[in-house]
C-alpha cells in the first residue's frame, strides 16, 4: 500500500523523500500540471524502475524537472530563444527540448539515447523537493502506460495499489493537463505537444508564431493515439447519448442524465482542463461501456482538451 506524505507535513519528511531519491527509489510527486512518478534523473536503476512501475515502453524519453534556469543549464544547452522562453514561463507548465550538455550526467535511458533531454521546472511544493534534492527529477505522469494522468495524491495511489510507493499529497493540481512541450530549431518554435501555455502565449513573449512540426518522425511519443485512453470507448462532440453511458458534460444547459459530470457548467476551459482527468477516471470506473463527451470549443485551452480527448477517442495502440 503506498504511503502518502501530506504537503504539511513535508519539513519533517523531506529527509526521507531525499533518502528515498538518494537509494534510486520512485516518489509520487505533485506538479501543477499533473502528478508525477518521479526518481534521480541521473541513476539508471530508478529511472528504469519509473518505466518498470508504469509498464511503459521504453523508447519514450521522460521529462525532466529542474528547480531553476540554473540548474537547467548545467544539463542542457540553452539557445536565446529557448532561455527567453524558460524566463518566460518557467515556474510552470512548459517542457523545453534542448540539446545536452556534454557534461550532463543525465541517464541515457531518460532521453531514450537522444542527444536532447526535456527540461521542465514546475510550480508549487515539485521545486522545494528537487532544489532539496540538488538534481533532476525525471518524472512521467503517475499512472500506468496507457491509462490516464493522475491530478490527485488518491488517484496516484490507485494506479500503484500494490506497492510502497511514497506519494507527496498537496491536492488537487491546478493545472489538470500536462505541460506544453516546445522545440526551437534555429528562428522557428515547434509545439510538440499543446498544454496550457498556448500558441498566443509562446507567441506575445517571443514575437513567433509558434508551428506544428511537419515531420511526423519527430519524437514525442506523448503524441500516440492511445496514450490517454480510459477503459471505456470514448465518443466526442455527443448532444444526447444513451441512459447506459456515461457523459463528460460541458457548459450550460445540458441535458439531464444519470451519470454525468459537467467539466465546467459555466463553460470555463479552464475549469474544464482542470477536471478532465478527473471527470474521465471517475465515469470511467462505472465501467460503462461507452463515455460519451459533449462538444467542447477549440479555442485556448480547448485545443489542447479536443487533443486529448481525440487520444482517449482513438483505437488502443500496444502502449
Ligand atoms: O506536465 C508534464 O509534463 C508531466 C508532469 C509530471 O511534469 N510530465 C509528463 O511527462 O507528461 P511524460 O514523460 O509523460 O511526457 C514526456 C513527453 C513525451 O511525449 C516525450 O516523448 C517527450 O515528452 N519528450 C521528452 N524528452 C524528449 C526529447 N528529448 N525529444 C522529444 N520529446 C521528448
Ligand atoms: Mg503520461
Amino acid at each position: 500500500m503506498p504511503l502518502t506524505i501530506s504537503v504539511n507535513s513535508l519539513d519533517v519528511n523531506l529527509e526521507k523523500v531525499r533518502e528515498t531519491l538518494r537509494t534510486g527509489n520512485c516518489i509520487g510527486l505533485p506538479t501543477e500540471t499533473v502528478y508525477g512518478l518521479a526518481a534521480d534523473a541521473t541513476n539508471g536503476t530508478a529511472v528504469a524502475k519509473i518505466f518498470e512501475l508504469k509498464g511503459r515502453p521504453k523508447f519514450n524519453p521522460l521529462i525532466c524537472h529542474v528547480s531553476d534556469m540554473t540548474m537547467a543549464e548545467t544539463y542542457g544547452i540553452f539557445d536565446p530563444l529557448s532561455k527567453k522562453l524558460g524566463d518566460a514561463f518557467w515556474p510552470g507548465p512548459l517542457t523545453l527540448i534542448v540539446p545536452l550538455s556534454l557534461e550532463s550526467s543525465i541517464h541515457a535511458l531518460v532521453t531514450a539515447g537522444l542527444d536532447t533531454v526535456g527540461l521542465r521546472c514546475p510550480r508549487g511544493i515539485a521545486g522545494k523537493v528537487i532544489a532539496d534534492f540538488g538534481k533532476p527529477l525525471a518524472a512521467p505522469s503517475a499512472n500506468r502506460s496507457g491509462r490516464v494522468s493522475p491530478t490527485t495524491a488518491d488517484h496516484v495511489v490507485s494506479e500503484f495499489e500494490e506497492t510502497d510507493l511514497s506519494v507527496i499529497d498537496a491536492g488537487p493540481c491546478d493545472v489538470g493537463l500536462e505541460s506544453t512541450i516546445v522545440k526551437v530549431e534555429g528562428n522557428q518554435i515547434f509545439i510538440l505537444r499543446p498544454g496550457s501555455v498556448t500558441h498566443d502565449q509562446i507567441k506575445d513573449v517571443t514575437g513567433i508564431a509558434p508551428q506544428e512540426p511537419a515531420d511526423t518522425k519527430i519524437i514525442a511519443p506523448g503524441m500516440l493515439k492511445s496514450h490517454y485512453a480510459p477503459d471505456a470507448q470514448v465518443v466526442l462532440d455527443c448532444e444526447e447519448c444513451d441512459e447506459t453511458d456515461g457523459w463528460l458534460q460541458f457548459g450550460a444547459n445540458c441535458p439531464e442524465h444519470p451519470l454525468a459530470i459537467n467539466l465546467s457548467p459555466s463553460g470555463n476551459l479552464q475549469e474544464a482542463a482542470a477536471n478532465l482527468y478527473r471527470g474521465l477516471k471517475a465515469l470511467d470506473a462505472h465501467r460503462i461501456p461507452r463515455l460519451c463527451v459533449s462538444p467542447i470549443p477549440l479555442e485556448g485551452l480547448g485545443i489542447a482538451i479536443n487533443d486529448r480527448l481525440r487520444r482517449a477517442a482513438a483505437q488502443k495502440e500496444s502502449t
